[in-house]
């Protein structure tokens, strides 16, 4: 069982996931050479959709791939995709390929990109990851801040798949990564952010974390409810201090970080700013992105 729902679109129109296919010459799948985005859907409305299409635009420049869809288009996509699903409360997938070529790293010079989007019944994470709250590891995956990928959310997830692998062998929910100077970056899947003397502080764009697009709206979030907030370098040391922590992701929302390599965080229980902030994130959701 896949969990994605019957139908998908592919190049302008809805077929049978099962129905459809990809060449075995596309290079995302051989060389991981694509982007995605992952984002929410609830009472049938694509959350922040216009963040994420930004993201994966400025992602594609990046790696000079090709999109030839205008927002209009995914954004009616994905409408026609949840409709035909019979789907309101999803998990929406969007995948973008350089499409085929030959497997060499030179970009070929024309060729048509490949999109797939892809939903799936989404109402949020196991209960667990908001109460207690998760654990992580601070694992072995280091990040490499000054590879021009930290701002793609690239297919090329290896790195992610790692430490969450790690994680999961070592008992818990999630893996924290660290960069080449030992800094804190993110989870593998989720933006971090710590809450120290009362200040809201997270890892800044410089230290290799992906631009989330809930870490966005969560700093706006938090600045209108009148908390400080830093983005900055941060050391692991800095876990010890906190006094809450979480991690947010666009399918996640904002979840309490309550124990790390064991130790608690705080007091090891989820925080008031945490629980504050997770229900200003989950107001925000028919809001215009920030
Ligand atoms: C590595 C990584 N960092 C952060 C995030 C959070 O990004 P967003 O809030 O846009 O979902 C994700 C999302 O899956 C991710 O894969």
């Amino acid at each position: 069982m896949s969990g994605w729902a019957e139908w998908v679109w592919t190049d302008g129109r809805l077929i049978r996931g099962a129905e459809a296919t990809l060449s075995v010459f596309d290079r995302g799948f051989l060389l991981g050479d694509g982007l995605f985005e992952t984002l929410r859907a609830s009472q049938g409305e694509p959350v922040h959709l216009a963040a994420h299409l930004r993201r994966l635009r400025a992602g594609a420049e990046v790696l000079r791939i090709r999109l030839p869809w205008s927002d209009q288009t995914l954004t009616a996509a994905i409408r026609e995709l949840l409709t035909a699903n019979e789907l309101s409360e999803a998990a929406v997938r969007l995948t973008l390929s350089r499409g085929v070529g030959p497997p060499g790293p030179s970009i070929p010079g024309t060729i048509s990109p490949t999109i797939v989007l892809a939903v799936r019944p989404f109402t949020g994470y196991p209960g667990r990851w908001y109460e207690p709250g998760a654990e992580a590891i601070l694992c072995r995956v280091v990040k490499n801040e000054r590879s021009p990928l930290c701002a793609v959310k690239s297919t090329s997830y290896l790195e992610h798949i790692l430490a969450r692998d790690e994680a999961v062998r070592r008992g818990a929910e999630e893996a924290l990564l660290l960069n080449t100077r030992g800094r804190l970056v993110e989870a593998s899947s989720a933006n971090l952010f710590l809450v120290i003397d009362g200040c809201l502080c997270t890892p800044d764009l410089a230290s290799g974390c992906l631009p989330g697009v809930t870490r966005a709206v969560v700093l706006t979030v938090a600045r209108e409810h009148g908390h400080e907030t830093r983005e900055e370098a941060l050391l692991p040391e800095a876990l010890d201090r906190a006094e809450e922590a979480f991690l947010t992701n666009s399918l996640l929302g904002v979840a309490p970080l309550v124990r790390v390599d064991g130790r608690p965080v705080g007091s090891g229980r989820p925080g008031l700013l945490t629980q504050e902030l997770a229900e200003g994130y989950r107001l925000s959701w028919g809001r215009s992105d920030p």
